[in-house]
């Protein structure tokens, strides 16, 4: 049976992934024992969600920090006086979509991060919601013939779909500063496509959209359509949850079995979010 909750008020948002948590408020400092019933919420639901946290980004960051060691994104400058926190803003009049398409976070590096947390500032009057995915239950839900055939097979992760000459950051218009270090464009690493939480110990598929090219040891054409299969597989209804936002909520997600996508139906209207990411090791 779970444990139940002392301190906090855990409410699971649907029947695949996320819980809305009650009575913490981030701008105090969070004591141990709550803490770990917020970390053991997050494990057990994959996303949290906070309403109503009126926070400076140094309280942000402060909260990000029970997590684990904070991460850099390498390709937008972050607040001047805040270099953990990445600002995400999309005006009135742009196109441009930041994290526009399901994925897990730069799962092109040798070790992604673990976990994302964003809070909102300002939000759009409707639309700019994000969706999640559960990946430990896409992979659950595979035949035990597709669970073998992906056992111990890996694949190449690149960022350079999105962020390469020809892909979506680099074609759009947006005002948004992105920087184009090279090295991080042009790297390619491989992942297991099936991968072990480390601190669950369940499986999870491993497949963010935009960034895995092909299975290692086999070329894309090859890899193409088991992919897409996976790729589709990963997202269906069933897995997902949407979150609307309002200002001054927080959403914190792992990375490591959740996919996520932010919903591009708000033009005209603003949109700022401040943006963490906490480190993650080698996926295994
Ligand atoms: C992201 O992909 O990190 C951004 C998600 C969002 O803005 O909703």
């Amino acid at each position: 049976m779970n444990q139940p909750y002392r301190y906090i008020e855990v409410h699971p948002q649907n029947g695949a992934l996320g819980c809305e948590l009650f009575g913490v408020n981030l701008a105090e400092p969070v004591r141990d024992e709550v803490m770990e019933e917020i970390h053991r919420a997050w494990l057990d639901h994959q996303v949290l969600f906070f309403r109503d946290q009126n926070i400076t980004p140094a309280q942000q960051v402060d909260f990000a920090r029970h997590f684990g060691e904070l991460d850099t994104y390498p390709f937008i400058e972050p607040l001047p006086d805040q270099p953990e926190v990445v600002p995400i803003i999309k005006e009135p009049d742009n196109r441009f979509n930041f994290g526009g398409g399901w994925h897990s976070d730069t799962s092109y590096m040798p070790k992604p991060p673990k976990a994302t947390m964003l809070r909102a500032l300002e939000v759009p009057r409707r639309g700019g919601d994000t969706l999640f995915a559960n990946q430990y239950a896409a992979y659950e839900a595979l035949s035990p013939g597709m669970k073998d055939m992906l056992a111990g097979r890996r694949a190449v992760f690149t960022a350079s779909q999105v962020h390469g000459s020809s892909g979506y950051y680099r074609k759009a218009d947006h005002p948004m500063d992105m920087k184009k270090p090279q090295d991080a464009v042009e790297r390619r690493v491989d992942h297991p496509i099936v991968r072990t939480h480390p601190e669950t110990g369940r499986r999870a598929l491993y497949v963010s959209v935009p960034h895995v090219e092909r299975f290692r040891q086999m070329s894309r054409e090859e890899s193409r359509p088991v992919l897409e299969y996976l790729c589709g597989h990963a997202v269906k209804p069933e897995f997902t949850f949407r979150f609307h936002w309002r200002p001054h909520s927080i959403a914190l997600w792992d990375n490591r079995c959740v996919q996520h996508y932010a919903l591009n139906d708000y033009a005209g209207q603003r949109r700022v979010m401040h943006r963490i990411t906490i480190k993650g090791d080698m996926p295994r």
